[in-house]
């Protein structure tokens, strides 16, 4: 516990500026003593045995960052409330860190040891204007929550597949099973809120600071700002046909040349699928009871038509496909799967071009099935996901504008891997599994010209240097954070690299 807890904090200097250590400590506390007198004692929470402390330090996806003991805990319930608390941590020099739902599983981009953590879980009003369709979220609750709103004016809005998920992957992009027809959540964005690390409250829209909208569209959360209201297009959400189908592991061959297939040649933008690939720490069996092929197919009406032939025809050993509702169809394969996997997780991103001339999703699936074989004991889970991006959905992406992505024409494949490693492994044993992983994913050359999805990337792959707008966003991050505030104060992605 000790020597970790020491690594963490050299790590957390080497990344902070001039002031010793010891002052970063001391500058924690006098931040939240300024906060407590201005903001008052009920939205700043101190004790660490307060259980809002206890809960929203605990409600952590990668549970590694429920270690960290922020030293207090501000709940702003307005924008006003996190400019102040932005100037108050500014002028004590604190760290500091941003949370809404809680998932990023990379250390400190959500999380923070001797800092202020602002948890935004209090703002969450919701509006919908029925004359225009567009919806306003503010960051607080989870996508299931703001799902649920919507649904009583029978609509949604471009958001998570998984109801447990924040809203932070707005800011990543955002894919979501209506994607194909809309774009990437961020595409749907029309106006934000935003409160600028000077602690300045601007509007970002196409017409008012679009530099500063532009960024906010897949350019990364906690980088140039505090986003504090979502202005979006809102969707009709009315029955879907959707569910999963699980196959045997020996079917692994078969259902990857179906996910090719879906991939290249489906043009009905209303399907939607996952294919994801696990692997339990249960020990291989002549049934292959230690891993499964789980689908995951939507369709956005009652009717999926064909789309989904090309699975359903590899006999499935379960099949749970029918009508659902959109709750239910983001809470496939059971409800409160997000919490379940609460553990040591962490993310990798791989991107492959179209699986009719390109293979490296394949090779990339071999190379992640080796490894898990080979290193069986060393997870309690492992998983590669694959995510096609539809021409449809870089296509919607361009009529609304665009993204920070700059997104390319699909088809093509995002392929997200994770580990959850046992917490009772030793501290040595974890970093190198953590780096074996790595490497692993590293051996398969991702297609060039294509970008890393940042909802699904490791902080060392560098998502942002993917991108063909990297130029244009370290601009952008300069002019919107120039002393640096928030880039040497909070974690985040690499803008350097
Ligand atoms: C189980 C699971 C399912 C997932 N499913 C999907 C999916 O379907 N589609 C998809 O695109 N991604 C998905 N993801 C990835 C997800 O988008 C990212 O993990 C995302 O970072 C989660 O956002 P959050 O609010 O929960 O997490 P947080 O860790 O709270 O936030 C993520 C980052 O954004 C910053 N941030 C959050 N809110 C703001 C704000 N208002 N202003 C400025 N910065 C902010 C935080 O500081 C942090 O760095 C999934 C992840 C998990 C674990
Ligand atoms: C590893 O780190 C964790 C978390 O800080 C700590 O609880 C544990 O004691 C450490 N183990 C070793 C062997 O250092
Ligand atoms: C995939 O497409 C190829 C032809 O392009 C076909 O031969 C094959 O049967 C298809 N596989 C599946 C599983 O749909
Ligand atoms: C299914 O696979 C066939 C090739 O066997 C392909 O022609 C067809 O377009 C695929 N359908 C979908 C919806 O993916």
């Amino acid at each position: 516990m000790y020597s970790f807890v020491l690594c963490s904090c050299l790590a957390l200097f080497a990344t902070t500026e001039a002031a010793g250590p010891l002052a970063q400590i001391a500058s924690g506390p006098a931040a939240c003593a300024s906060l407590t007198s201005s903001l008052g004692a009920n939205k700043v929470i101190s004790s660490q045995l307060n259980p809002n402390y206890i809960e929203t330090t605990y409600n952590y996806w990668n549970s590694k960052q429920s270690q960290y003991t922020p030293s207090c805990i501000v709940y702003p319930v307005s924008s006003q409330d996190v400019s102040i608390s932005l100037k108050a941590i500014k002028a004590a020099g604190s760290r500091f860190a941003i949370k809404a739902g809680g998932h990023n599983p990379n250390t400190f981009y959500s999380s923070v040891e001797d800092g202020v953590l602002i948890s935004l879980e209090k703002m969450t009003t919701r509006s919908y204007d029925s004359k225009t369709t567009l919806a306003t979220y503010q960051p607080g609750g989870t996508f299931g929550d703001i799902y649920e709103y919507f649904l009583q004016y029978h609509r949604t809005v471009v958001g998570a597949r998984l109801a447990g998920v924040g809203t932070g992957l707005a800011l990543g992009g955002g894919l979501s099973f209506l994607s194909g027809q809309y774009g990437m959540a961020v595409d749907s964005f029309r106006e934000l809120e935003v409160v600028l690390p000077s602690g300045d409250i601007v509007t970002a829209s196409a017409t008012k600071n679009p530099d500063l909208f532009f960024a906010c569209k897949g350019g990364g959360g906690n980088a140039y700002g505090v986003v504090t209201k979502y202005t979006v297009q809102s969707r009709p959400a009315g029955t879907f046909y959707a569910g999963n189908l699980i196959y045997a592991l020996q079917q692994n061959n078969d259902v990857l040349e179906a996910i090719g297939n879906f991939t290249s040649y489906n043009t009905d933008p209303k399907a939607s699928i996952i294919g994801t690939y696990e692997k339990l720490l249960t020990p291989e069996t002549d049934f292959n009871l230690d891993s499964a092929i789980v689908m995951f197919l939507v369709y956005d009406g009652p009717d999926p038509g064909k789309a989904f032939d090309n699975f359903t025809k590899l006999n499935p050993l379960i099949n749970t496909m029918g009508q659902k509702n959109y709750l239910e169809v983001v809470n496939m394969p059971i409800p409160l799967s997000t919490q379940i996997t609460r553990g040591y997780n962490i993310f990798r991103v791989a991107v492959h071009g179209d699986p009719a001339s390109d293979q490296g999703f394949i090779a990339h699936y071999n190379a992640w099935d080796a490894w898990c074989e080979a290193n069986k004991g060393d997870y309690v889970l492992s998983s590669v996901d694959f995510q096609p991006i539809a021409k449809s959905l870089t296509d919607a992406s361009k009529t609304q504008g665009g993204n920070a992505m700059n997104m390319p024409s699909g088809p093509w494949i995002w392929l997200n891997f994770l580990i959850n490693t046992p917490p009772t492994q030793s501290n040595g044993t974890y970093n190198a599994v953590q780096e074996s992983f790595r490497d692993m994913v590293n051996s398969v050359q991702n297609k060039a010209g294509l970008p890393l999805f940042l909802n699904d990337a490791n902080y060392d792959q560098n998502p942002l240097k993917t991108f063909s707008t990297y130029r244009k966003l370290q601009t952008l991050k300069k002019r919107y954070d120039p002393d640096g505030f928030f880039a040497k104060h909070t974690g985040g992605w690499n803008f350097n690299a």
